[in-house]
């Protein structure tokens, strides 16, 4: 079964994550540059996901979906639900009938973010496998 990786990485968590599995891997990432500030990208990103503003994105390379037979998200948790960019890429790309995995990086709670997900995805798709991993490196 052909794998892509799709992950959006704000930190570094996730990509440490990505690092370790195998796959094809595509990285998104937003136009506009990102606030380094931690306590401020809590205070813009949270409200960001509290009132859904989405993000213009970009992905490093071009993803044929129609190859792979399992799509996998690797995503940070904000707010306690899916990183923006995530949803930005869900919005803009067509996924049906695919096996989906989904997993997220978090400090604390994952939240709703399943719940959240599940509502993004087409419902021909299957969710095959949901992962929370909590990092405990100190930024
Ligand atoms: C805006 C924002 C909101 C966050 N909200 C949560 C949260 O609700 N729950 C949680 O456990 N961690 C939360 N975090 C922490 C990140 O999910 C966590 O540090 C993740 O591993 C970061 O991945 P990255 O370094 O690849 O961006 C938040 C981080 C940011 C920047």
């Amino acid at each position: 079964m052909k794998e892509a990786i799709i992950y959006y990485s704000l930190n570094g968590h996730v990509k440490d994550i990505v690092d370790e599995m195998s796959g094809d891997k595509f990285e998104i990432k937003t136009k506009n540059k990102i606030i380094s500030n931690k306590a401020l990208q809590m205070l813009t990103l949270g409200f960001m996901t509290m009132i859904s503003n989405r993000p213009k994105i970009i992905v490093d390379k071009t993803i044929e979906i129609d190859k792979y037979d399992i799509i996998h998200f690797v995503t940070p948790i904000w707010a306690g639900k899916v990183s923006l960019p995530i949803k930005s890429f869900l919005e803009e790309n067509i996924i049906e009938n695919k096996n989906i995995k989904l997993t997220v990086s978090c400090n604390g709670s994952d939240g709703a973010a399943e719940y959240d997900f599940i509502k993004l995805v087409d419902q021909s798709n299957e969710i095959i496998e949901y992962n929370v991993i909590k990092n405990n490196r100190t930024e």
